[in-house]
């Protein structure tokens, strides 16, 4: 990556700095982030690289090694527009408006070259990846004092107000705070969080990629959101709440007999359980039931597909393959849906046999191969 930075940006032996931001998976809490319920996810050891050198002027220079046939994309630190040819530099440019919204001083411009090793519009959140990325360029390059948890918030607003993904903060908080062999235990209300070691002795976390791409921006993301805006809005007329993750099991039918539309009936339907199955399930791990942690798994999915619909064929046959094979704990999709990628915890020594099962299946199925890879759980972006 070196020789190709100095080979597209003209450099001789200048200093060069290395960057890692990792990619996410969200082991169980899904489309609860923007309810104000709980989300589980870790960072993954996959993610993106880079090789950055701060510049004296403002000038940003970025190509990436995923997009080589776009070539360089240019702008400056005080001309920061979303035009769609300028496709992925769009996120480069979203981070740095909202670090200068925020009020920071961002006058060093830099030169970077990316690489990324998680399948883009895959679900594994390659987007908030270079989010994060972007923000630790900002802090190192311009001295900021900032911790990581307002570099998180920047970069989630990045994303909801430049990009124009009204997305909640999940993938920004496990990219940015992910430790290793631990996932977070957040509360997207209250932004309490939880490291929860993630001791899976003998059982492997795999993702399988659907490789149907979708975008956040053309997905029904912001449906689903305002469909559980309009859910609460109902409720609150006859109850006083904050947010659906407020509810419990026990008040949920009354408060779902509130709702007017039935859409909206399921969708707040979903984003209680899953919330609550989220509690549940970190639950079960601290006590080391990882088959009950399992079939939670399996019951999220099942609940995303019937009640939240954001699975869709692919989603759903690679998850029926898993969960028919053996050696598998739980399987469930992971991110935001309409394709992307699933999540399954698979026994160490059933794993070849469950990817070539799970592999020809699918492939006679949907006509076309899923991708296979075993994850660790690696630390959150970071300055190598
Ligand atoms: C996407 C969003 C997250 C979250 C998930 C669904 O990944 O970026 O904020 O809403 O979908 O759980």
């Amino acid at each position: 990556m070196i020789l190709k930075f100095k080979d597209i940006f003209k450099y001789g032996d200048e200093n060069l700095d290395k960057f890692f931001s990792p990619g996410r998976v969200n082991l169980i809490g899904e489309h609860t982030d923007y309810n104000g319920g709980n989300v589980f996810p870790c960072a993954i050891n996959f993610g993106t690289y880079a090789i950055a050198s701060k510049r004296e002027d403002n000038k940003v220079r970025v190509f990436s090694l995923n997009f080589e046939e776009e070539g360089i994309k240019e702008f400056t630190l005080d001309n920061l527009k979303n035009i769609k040819e300028d496709n992925w530099a769009n996120y480069v440019k979203a981070v740095v408006y909202s670090f200068k919204k925020d009020g920071f001083k961002i006058e060093k411009g830099f030169d970077l070259v990316v690489y990324g090793d998680i399948p883009n519009g895959a679900g594994l959140s390659s987007s908030a990846s270079l989010e994060l990325l972007i923000s630790e360029i900002l802090k190192v390059y311009n001295n900021l004092d900032i911790d990581t948890i307002d570099m998180v918030k920047l970069s989630q607003k990045a994303e909801n107000e430049f990009i124009g993904v009204n997305c909640g903060i999940m993938d920004q908080f496990a990219i940015g705070m992910g430790k290793k062999d631990k996932a977070i235990f957040l509360d997207t209300n209250s932004l309490k969080y939880e490291f929860v070691p993630i001791d899976l002795k003998g059982i492997k976390i795999v993702i399988a990629n659907t490789n149907k791409r979708r975008g956040l921006m053309d997905s029904k993301y912001n449906e689903r959101r305002s469909e559980c805006e309009e859910a609460l809005k109902d409720i609150k007329e006859h109850k006083n709440i904050n947010s659906l993750g407020e509810l419990t099991e026990e008040n949920l039918d009354e408060a779902l007999s509130y709702i007017k539309r039935d859409v909206c009936k399921l969708r707040a339907r979903h984003a209680v359980l899953e919330n609550r199955r989220t509690i549940k399930a970190v639950e079960l791990l601290n006590k080391s039931d990882i088959s009950g942690f399992g079939k939670l798994m399996n019951d999220s999915h099942a609940s995303l597909r019937d009640y939240y619909e954001v699975t869709g064929i692919e989603l759903d046959t690679l998850v029926d393959l898993a969960q028919k094979t053996e050696g598998v704990i739980g399987s469930r999709m992971t991110g935001a849906g309409f394709g992307g990628c699933t999540i399954s915890l698979v026994k160490e020594e059933k794993v070849d046999e469950f990817i070539n099962k799970v592999k020809k299946g699918y492939r006679e199925k949907i006509g076309y191969d899923a991708d296979f890879y075993v994850a660790g759980v690696g630390d959150g972006t970071r300055k190598l």
